[in-house]
């Protein structure tokens, strides 16, 4: 069994080289013409979701089996789980068969105590506070296009949920200027923000108005105005959020060379509207693309294999 393990439950827990060698990685598998199945011949890897999943399920799947291991799929209705068996016996339990859980749940505390407790590297596929493999690759489809991320000026409008607060945290590791359009009553985790103004100073802002944080960026993000879980608010939001609505006036502020990335799934009409998104839509697929390779780095990396 593993003994010293590294876990991803948020990318502030990773320093900057560290994840720059996850990206470094990625680089060199998307590029692989036939992928190396030895990486990770003859692991496992776990994957528990609480809530429901297209992207994250079939790209750590089908990244787990490319690198030669496999990927179990665990429902919360088909485990014990929902039947109220204790996260810390299921880490217990399931660190003695695989070597490595990837978990989306809805608190954050629960992957903090299911890595307390396992025994085997523990990665998070989205909690309510972050989405971290999510932004791990939006950063890598950023590089591609303008090279180098320090110095991007990055846009986020929209609800401060789990995507603004990784971006906090990205811009926090990466070093990059970020400013978030978010209403009143809806911003990013007060103590995630506050702890990255105090290593990247400067270069975070949260304002109200859309166009404020719009004006100059080459990069706009934005994502659903209900996350996972908040669906019985999805009337209200709708008209709390219409004014961050991305669309061509908004973009009009941005840089020229402005790209609007998704992290999907994406609601036509609401954060974003359907030209904007059909302009955008190949760098957008691109990006869903880049988690399967950005994430088959980090299971190299955490599960062991890399050779
Ligand atoms: N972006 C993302 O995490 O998509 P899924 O919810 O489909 O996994
Ligand atoms: N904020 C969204 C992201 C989905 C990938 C949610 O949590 O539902």
């Amino acid at each position: 069994m593993n003994v010293k393990k590294k876990d991803f439950l948020d990318l502030a827990g990773w320093s900057t080289a560290e994840l720059n060698q996850v990206l470094s990685l990625a680089t060199v598998l998307k590029c692989e013409p036939e992928p190396r199945q030895a990486r990770l011949a003859g692991k496992s890897l776990a994957m528990i979701f609480e809530k429901a999943s297209t992207r994250t399920r079939v790209s750590f799947e089908v990244g787990m089996f490319q690198l030669g291991g496999q990927a179990i799929f665990l429902s919360r209705h088909d485990t014990q789980l929902g039947r109220g068996e204790p996260i810390e016996d299921t880490a217990r339990v399931l660190s003695r068969y695989v070597d490595g859980i990837m978990i989306r749940t809805f608190a954050q505390d629960d992957i903090i105590a299911l890595a307390r407790h396992a025994t085997v590297p523990v990665i998070n596929g989205l909690t309510d506070l972050v989405h971290p493999s999510q932004v791990l690759s939006d950063i890598f489809t950023i590089r591609e296009r303008f090279g180098d991320i320090r110095g991007v000026k990055v846009a986020y409008v929209g609800d401060g949920n789990n995507m603004a607060n990784s971006w906090i945290n990205a811009a926090r590791r990466f070093g990059f200027d970020l400013r978030l359009a978010c209403p009143e009553g809806y911003h990013p985790d007060a103590g995630i923000l506050a702890r990255a103004r105090e290593e990247a100073a400067g270069n975070i802002m949260v304002v109200d108005d859309p166009r404020q944080a719009v004006e100059g960026a080459q990069v706009v993000n934005t994502d659903v105005w209900a996350s996972m879980g908040q669906e019985e608010e999805a009337a209200q939001r709708r008209r709390i959020f219409a004014p961050y609505q991305v669309n061509d006036e908004l973009l009009a502020m941005a840089a020229p060379e402005v790209v609007v990335l998704h992290c999907l799934p994406a609601h036509r009409g609401e954060e974003i509207t359907a030209p904007v998104f059909s302009r955008f839509q190949e760098l957008i697929f691109t990006q869903a693309e880049n988690r399967m390779h950005v994430q088959k780095a980090l299971l190299a990396l955490l599960l062991g294999g890399k050779k």
